[in-house]
């Protein structure tokens, strides 16, 4: 079979770099054991490199306790430790409509079941949502903000560090979604005002899947809404109110820790600055390509100015899983189409009506080759459609 192009990293990389594999298999070969749970060398070896994790990922954000960087599943778990860890009865949350699932559903959950009110901002014609917007919905018991840094469907960025200066002015916590630019660009915490930052290993962090978490600036204390081990200080009944073991429940994943510090530190030698100014570029060739063909409606990608490297789009008159399927079986192209766990960002696009959208999602192996490729076979699928 030929060679895929992969561009479905929105949903995740791959392949990873080689040194995760390795780590992961040599690692998981020598120190398999459960970390921090005993004074043998395995297992001290074991807790240095979940602390060696906690501290490369604490500089990696800009924040500056590593005992607050706490590891989850992935971004999903990590979202809802915070969101219901930060929430209760009686509560009111600002969010966007650009949010995954991962935010949306936990908040809907909490207006559900526990009487916590939910506004939603929209974004503009280009894809962002306005701070101001965020002021006025504030009320005496709006208690969370959050928001998505970058989309998984359109693409841009929102401005994070001026909502998140409105937030201070309130004394109101604000929590982001950073599962898609984790990795793709640099994120400091403190330069953008952020209170609690999500992420994903297996994204654009080169990562594998089944690890992810957050880091929780000082002064925010997320409510236990789990309970369980956690190695040490096993007499005392309730859980562990101090950092980490506050939000750390059971035997951690390992092998995904150690991959995790692979990836990270892969990126740290390739510069993510470097990594962010390709994928740009590549994004840049694929709008322009796209743009050529007509019948090809693409969404928020006029201005590319605070932009990750997605891109979704459809062809008029086709089916965005037709399309989908033709990129594969006839060009062995990648891709992901539908909703993109993302509802409302179709719902204001209108494309929930035609079942969603074709999204391209590049990652830093993909090359100016494999962007021409895929802009060619988008035209022969449109052309193909014409002839019909
Ligand atoms: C913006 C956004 N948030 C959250 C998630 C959930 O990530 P995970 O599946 O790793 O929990 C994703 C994954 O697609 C995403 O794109």
């Amino acid at each position: 079979m030929d060679r895929i192009i992969y561009l479905d990293s929105g949903a995740t990389t791959f392949p990873k770099p080689e040194e995760v594999y390795q780590t992961m298999n040599q690692f998981y070969r020598a120190y398999g054991v459960n970390p921090g749970r005993s004074g043998y060398d395995m297992c001290m070896m074991a807790g240095n490199m979940v602390e060696d994790t906690r501290k490369l990922l604490t500089d990696f954000f800009g924040g500056e306790n590593p005992n607050r960087l706490v590891f989850g599943y992935n971004a999903t778990d990590a979202l809802n430790l915070a969101i219901f860890g930060l929430l209760k009865a009686g509560d009111h949350a600002i969010t966007t409509t650009i949010e995954h699932n991962s935010v949306l559903r936990p908040l809907y959950h909490l207006f559900r079941d526990s009487q916590v009110e939910v506004d939603h901002i929209p974004f503009d014609r280009k894809g962002f949502v306005h701070p101001e917007d965020f002021e006025r919905k504030i009320r005496k018991n709006t208690r969370l903000i959050v928001v998505n840094h970058g989309s998984n469907v359109i693409g841009t960025v929102q401005p994070v560090k001026e909502i998140g200066r409105i937030c201070r002015e309130h004394g109101i916590p604000m929590l982001i979604d950073a599962s898609q630019t984790a990795g793709k660009m640099p994120i400091n915490v403190r330069e953008l005002n952020v209170d609690v930052i999500a992420f994903t290993g297996h994204k654009s962090l080169m990562g594998p899947m089944g690890i992810g978490g957050l880091y929780v600036c000082e002064g925010i204390e997320i409510r236990h809404t789990r309970a369980g081990g956690t190695g040490v200080r096993s007499a005392v009944r309730p859980h562990l109110d101090e950092y980490p073991y506050r939000l750390e429940y059971g035997t951690p994943n390992l092998p995904g820790i150690a991959g995790l510090n692979a990836g990270v530190k892969w990126l740290q030698t390739q510069g993510v600055e470097n990594i962010q100014a390709h994928e740009e570029k590549l994004l840049k060739m694929l709008r322009d390509g796209l743009r050529e063909i007509e019948g090809v409606t693409m969404y928020c990608q006029d201005d590319l100015t605070n932009h990750i490297g997605v891109l979704a789009f459809n062809i008029d008159g086709l089916e965005a899983m037709d399309t989908g399927t033709m990129l594969d079986v006839d060009f062995n192209i990648a891709c992901r189409t539908g909703l993109h766990c993302a509802p409302l960002v179709h719902e204001q696009l209108g494309t929930d009506k035609i079942h969603g959208a074709v999204r391209f999602g590049i990652g830093p192996f993909n090359t100016e080759e494999e962007i021409r490729t895929a802009v060619q076979a988008v035209r022969e699928i449109t052309l193909s459609r014409v002839k019909r």
